[in-house]
Protein backbone atom coordinates (compact mmCIF):
# COMPACT_ATOMS: atom_id res chain seq x y z
CA UNK A 1 0.00 0.00 0.00
CA UNK A 2 1.03 3.53 -0.93
CA UNK A 3 -0.25 6.06 1.61
CA UNK A 4 -0.11 9.59 0.35
CA UNK A 5 -1.24 12.23 2.84
CA UNK A 6 -1.65 15.87 1.12
CA UNK A 7 -3.20 18.96 3.15
CA UNK A 8 -6.28 19.02 1.08
CA UNK A 9 -9.41 16.94 -0.39
CA UNK A 10 -8.38 18.93 -4.26
CA UNK A 11 -4.70 18.27 -4.18
CA UNK A 12 -5.69 14.64 -3.54
CA UNK A 13 -8.01 14.40 -6.71
CA UNK A 14 -5.08 16.14 -8.60
CA UNK A 15 -3.43 13.59 -8.22
CA UNK A 16 -5.98 11.06 -8.67
CA UNK A 17 -6.78 12.92 -11.65
CA UNK A 18 -3.55 12.39 -13.13
CA UNK A 19 -3.38 8.70 -12.63
CA UNK A 20 -6.71 8.32 -14.02
CA UNK A 21 -5.41 10.69 -17.21
CA UNK A 22 -2.22 8.77 -17.62
CA UNK A 23 -3.82 5.91 -17.34
CA UNK A 24 -6.60 6.88 -20.20
CA UNK A 25 -3.79 8.59 -22.17
CA UNK A 26 -2.01 5.43 -22.29
CA UNK A 27 -4.82 2.44 -22.56
CA UNK A 28 -8.02 4.65 -24.37
CA UNK A 29 -10.29 2.10 -23.94
CA UNK A 30 -9.63 1.58 -20.14
CA UNK A 31 -12.04 0.20 -17.56
CA UNK A 32 -12.51 2.63 -14.55
CA UNK A 33 -14.52 1.07 -11.28
CA UNK A 34 -16.49 4.41 -10.22
CA UNK A 35 -17.90 5.58 -6.75
CA UNK A 36 -20.51 7.69 -5.31
CA UNK A 37 -20.74 9.74 -2.16
CA UNK A 38 -19.12 12.85 -1.07
CA UNK A 39 -15.59 11.74 -1.08
CA UNK A 40 -15.60 11.17 -5.26
CA UNK A 41 -16.62 14.81 -5.65
CA UNK A 42 -13.77 16.48 -6.11
CA UNK A 43 -12.20 13.77 -7.94
CA UNK A 44 -15.26 14.27 -10.55
CA UNK A 45 -14.57 17.69 -11.09
CA UNK A 46 -10.94 17.45 -11.90
CA UNK A 47 -11.45 14.89 -14.33
CA UNK A 48 -14.47 17.44 -16.06
CA UNK A 49 -11.66 20.24 -15.93
CA UNK A 50 -9.31 17.64 -17.77
CA UNK A 51 -11.82 17.26 -20.05
CA UNK A 52 -12.55 20.52 -20.75
CA UNK A 53 -9.19 22.03 -20.31
CA UNK A 54 -6.79 19.56 -21.35
CA UNK A 55 -8.15 17.83 -23.93
CA UNK A 56 -8.85 14.09 -21.71
CA UNK A 57 -11.28 12.07 -23.57
CA UNK A 58 -13.59 9.13 -22.11
CA UNK A 59 -15.08 8.27 -25.76
CA UNK A 60 -13.75 4.57 -25.13
CA UNK A 61 -13.75 3.97 -21.75
CA UNK A 62 -16.27 1.84 -20.30
CA UNK A 63 -17.12 2.54 -16.68
CA UNK A 64 -18.59 0.00 -13.69
CA UNK A 65 -20.10 1.78 -10.37
CA UNK A 66 -19.66 0.03 -7.47
CA UNK A 67 -23.15 0.04 -6.17
CA UNK A 68 -26.69 0.95 -6.31
CA UNK A 69 -30.12 1.11 -3.85
CA UNK A 70 -32.32 -1.36 -4.67
CA UNK A 71 -35.76 0.35 -5.34
CA UNK A 72 -34.50 3.73 -6.58
CA UNK A 73 -35.00 4.46 -10.29
CA UNK A 74 -31.72 5.97 -12.35
CA UNK A 75 -34.15 9.22 -12.37
CA UNK A 76 -34.49 9.63 -8.51
CA UNK A 77 -32.57 12.24 -6.88
CA UNK A 78 -30.41 10.29 -4.79
CA UNK A 79 -30.24 7.67 -6.87
CA UNK A 80 -26.47 6.92 -7.55
CA UNK A 81 -27.51 6.59 -11.40
CA UNK A 82 -28.26 10.07 -11.41
CA UNK A 83 -25.58 11.41 -9.11
CA UNK A 84 -23.49 10.05 -11.72
CA UNK A 85 -25.13 11.75 -14.39
CA UNK A 86 -24.80 14.74 -12.14
CA UNK A 87 -21.23 15.17 -11.21
CA UNK A 88 -19.39 13.08 -14.24
CA UNK A 89 -21.35 11.16 -17.11
CA UNK A 90 -23.37 14.30 -18.03
CA UNK A 91 -20.04 16.70 -18.13
CA UNK A 92 -17.49 14.36 -20.06
CA UNK A 93 -17.71 12.20 -23.48
CA UNK A 94 -18.65 9.13 -21.95
CA UNK A 95 -20.41 6.68 -24.19
CA UNK A 96 -24.25 6.22 -22.64
CA UNK A 97 -23.74 2.58 -23.09
CA UNK A 98 -20.46 2.42 -22.16
CA UNK A 99 -21.21 3.45 -18.43
CA UNK A 100 -22.29 0.82 -16.40
CA UNK A 101 -24.07 1.23 -13.10
CA UNK A 102 -26.06 -2.07 -11.17
CA UNK A 103 -30.04 -1.34 -11.81
CA UNK A 104 -31.14 -1.04 -8.50
CA UNK A 105 -35.38 -1.75 -9.94
CA UNK A 106 -33.84 -4.83 -11.78
CA UNK A 107 -37.22 -7.33 -11.21
CA UNK A 108 -34.59 -10.47 -10.86
CA UNK A 109 -31.98 -8.89 -8.47
CA UNK A 110 -30.01 -11.91 -8.29
CA UNK A 111 -29.23 -12.26 -12.46
CA UNK A 112 -28.72 -8.49 -12.59
CA UNK A 113 -25.39 -9.31 -10.17
CA UNK A 114 -24.74 -11.84 -12.31
CA UNK A 115 -24.90 -10.50 -15.38
CA UNK A 116 -22.98 -7.11 -13.87
CA UNK A 117 -20.38 -10.02 -13.13
CA UNK A 118 -19.81 -10.80 -16.49
CA UNK A 119 -20.18 -7.49 -18.12
CA UNK A 120 -17.11 -6.94 -16.45
CA UNK A 121 -15.16 -9.99 -17.38
CA UNK A 122 -16.11 -9.55 -20.85
CA UNK A 123 -14.73 -5.84 -20.88
CA UNK A 124 -11.58 -7.38 -19.69
CA UNK A 125 -11.44 -6.92 -15.76
CA UNK A 126 -11.35 -3.20 -14.32
CA UNK A 127 -7.95 -1.59 -14.73
CA UNK A 128 -8.47 0.92 -12.10
CA UNK A 129 -11.26 0.95 -9.19
CA UNK A 130 -11.97 4.16 -7.16
CA UNK A 131 -13.07 3.90 -3.31
CA UNK A 132 -14.10 5.95 -0.83
CA UNK A 133 -14.25 4.28 2.55
CA UNK A 134 -17.52 3.97 4.86
CA UNK A 135 -17.60 5.27 8.39
CA UNK A 136 -17.94 1.41 9.62
CA UNK A 137 -15.12 0.18 6.55
CA UNK A 138 -16.98 -0.82 4.13
CA UNK A 139 -16.28 -0.52 0.70
CA UNK A 140 -18.73 -0.29 -1.99
CA UNK A 141 -21.39 -1.30 0.12
CA UNK A 142 -20.14 -4.34 1.26
CA UNK A 143 -20.58 -3.89 5.19
CA UNK A 144 -19.07 -5.78 8.64
CA UNK A 145 -18.95 -9.00 8.05
CA UNK A 146 -19.26 -9.23 4.41
CA UNK A 147 -16.80 -12.15 2.92
CA UNK A 148 -13.89 -10.92 1.95
CA UNK A 149 -13.85 -13.16 -1.14
CA UNK A 150 -17.93 -11.71 -2.21
CA UNK A 151 -19.27 -11.38 -5.87
CA UNK A 152 -21.99 -8.54 -6.55
CA UNK A 153 -24.72 -9.19 -4.93
CA UNK A 154 -27.55 -7.86 -2.77
CA UNK A 155 -26.54 -6.29 0.61
CA UNK A 156 -28.45 -4.62 3.72
CA UNK A 157 -27.75 -1.48 4.88
CA UNK A 158 -25.96 -1.05 8.53
CA UNK A 159 -27.31 1.29 10.60
CA UNK A 160 -24.70 3.33 10.23
CA UNK A 161 -24.64 3.33 7.19
CA UNK A 162 -28.47 4.28 6.76
CA UNK A 163 -27.57 7.07 9.11
CA UNK A 164 -24.49 8.63 7.42
CA UNK A 165 -26.15 8.54 4.06
CA UNK A 166 -29.68 10.08 5.20
CA UNK A 167 -28.36 13.22 4.47
CA UNK A 168 -28.65 13.01 0.93
CA UNK A 169 -32.57 12.07 2.10
CA UNK A 170 -35.48 14.18 3.40
CA UNK A 171 -35.31 11.59 6.70
CA UNK A 172 -34.00 8.36 7.16
CA UNK A 173 -36.53 6.33 6.77
CA UNK A 174 -36.24 7.03 3.13
CA UNK A 175 -33.25 6.07 3.03
CA UNK A 176 -33.34 2.20 0.70
CA UNK A 177 -32.13 -0.80 3.06
CA UNK A 178 -30.84 -2.79 0.27
CA UNK A 179 -28.59 -2.14 -2.59
CA UNK A 180 -26.84 -4.18 -5.45
CA UNK A 181 -22.90 -3.65 -4.73
CA UNK A 182 -19.73 -5.56 -6.12
CA UNK A 183 -17.87 -7.73 -3.70
CA UNK A 184 -15.19 -7.63 -1.85
CA UNK A 185 -13.68 -10.20 -4.54
CA UNK A 186 -14.84 -8.36 -7.40
CA UNK A 187 -13.03 -5.14 -6.17
CA UNK A 188 -9.71 -7.09 -5.18
CA UNK A 189 -9.70 -7.97 -8.68
CA UNK A 190 -9.28 -4.46 -10.51
CA UNK A 191 -5.86 -4.09 -11.48
CA UNK A 192 -4.96 -0.89 -9.19
CA UNK A 193 -6.96 0.56 -6.67
CA UNK A 194 -7.13 4.45 -5.55
CA UNK A 195 -8.98 4.53 -2.04
CA UNK A 196 -9.62 8.47 -0.83
CA UNK A 197 -10.81 9.69 2.52
CA UNK A 198 -11.23 13.03 3.68
CA UNK A 199 -11.85 14.97 6.88
CA UNK A 200 -11.58 13.60 10.66
CA UNK A 201 -14.45 11.56 10.46
CA UNK A 202 -12.49 8.98 8.80
CA UNK A 203 -9.46 8.92 10.84
CA UNK A 204 -10.58 6.50 12.78
CA UNK A 205 -11.48 3.84 10.33
CA UNK A 206 -8.52 4.89 7.82
CA UNK A 207 -6.18 3.65 10.49
CA UNK A 208 -8.29 0.33 11.07
CA UNK A 209 -7.82 0.14 7.44
CA UNK A 210 -4.51 0.67 6.68
CA UNK A 211 -2.52 -0.65 10.04
CA UNK A 212 -4.95 -2.87 11.57
CA UNK A 213 -5.32 -6.76 10.84
CA UNK A 214 -7.08 -8.21 7.51
CA UNK A 215 -10.59 -8.60 9.21
CA UNK A 216 -14.25 -8.95 7.52
CA UNK A 217 -15.41 -6.57 10.15
CA UNK A 218 -13.28 -4.12 8.45
CA UNK A 219 -13.83 -4.74 4.59
CA UNK A 220 -11.36 -1.99 3.13
CA UNK A 221 -8.70 -3.93 5.75
CA UNK A 222 -8.39 -6.67 2.51
CA UNK A 223 -6.95 -3.98 0.32
CA UNK A 224 -3.54 -4.46 2.36
CA UNK A 225 -3.60 -8.00 0.42
CA UNK A 226 -4.25 -6.10 -2.94
CA UNK A 227 -0.69 -5.99 -4.78
CA UNK A 228 -1.32 -2.07 -5.73
CA UNK A 229 -3.24 0.19 -3.77
CA UNK A 230 -2.95 3.83 -2.68
CA UNK A 231 -4.82 5.51 -0.42
CA UNK A 232 -4.93 9.12 -1.10
CA UNK A 233 -5.93 11.05 2.27
CA UNK A 234 -6.05 14.83 3.68
CA UNK A 235 -4.28 15.39 7.10
CA UNK A 236 -7.65 14.96 8.99
CA UNK A 237 -8.33 11.81 7.41
CA UNK A 238 -4.91 10.58 8.00
CA UNK A 239 -4.46 11.94 11.66
CA UNK A 240 -4.41 8.79 13.53
CA UNK A 241 -2.14 6.64 11.19
CA UNK A 242 0.73 5.73 13.30
CA UNK A 243 3.17 5.89 10.56
CA UNK A 244 2.11 9.16 9.36
CA UNK A 245 5.96 10.87 9.13
CA UNK A 246 7.54 7.77 7.26
CA UNK A 247 4.51 7.65 4.98
CA UNK A 248 5.33 11.05 4.42
CA UNK A 249 9.15 10.87 3.92
CA UNK A 250 8.28 7.88 1.52
CA UNK A 251 6.30 10.29 -0.88
CA UNK A 252 8.78 13.38 -0.61
CA UNK A 253 11.65 11.10 -0.98
CA UNK A 254 9.93 9.16 -4.42
CA UNK A 255 12.83 8.45 -6.97
CA UNK A 256 12.67 10.09 -9.79
CA UNK A 257 11.71 7.19 -11.78
CA UNK A 258 8.35 6.43 -9.41
CA UNK A 259 7.09 10.07 -9.14
P1 LIG B 1 -18.76 9.28 1.60
O1 LIG B 1 -19.13 7.73 1.61
O2 LIG B 1 -17.84 9.48 0.45
O3 LIG B 1 -20.09 9.99 1.38
O4 LIG B 1 -18.14 9.58 2.91
C1 LIG B 1 -18.12 6.80 1.41
C2 LIG B 1 -18.69 5.41 1.38
O5 LIG B 1 -19.74 5.17 1.97
O6 LIG B 1 -18.07 4.54 0.74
Amino acid sequence: MEIIIRPTPEECASIGGRIIANLINGKPNAVLGLATGSTPIPLYSELVRMHKEEGLSFSEVTSFNLDEYIGLSGEHPCSYQFFMNEELFGKIDIKSNSAHIPNGEAQDIQSECLQYEQAIRSSGGIDLQVLGIGSDGHIGFNEPGSSLGSRTRIKTLTGETIEDNARFFDNPDQVPRHCITMGVGTIMDSETVLLFAFGEGKADIISKAVEGPVSAMVPASILQLHPNVKVIVDEAAGSNLANISYYKEVYENKPDWQA
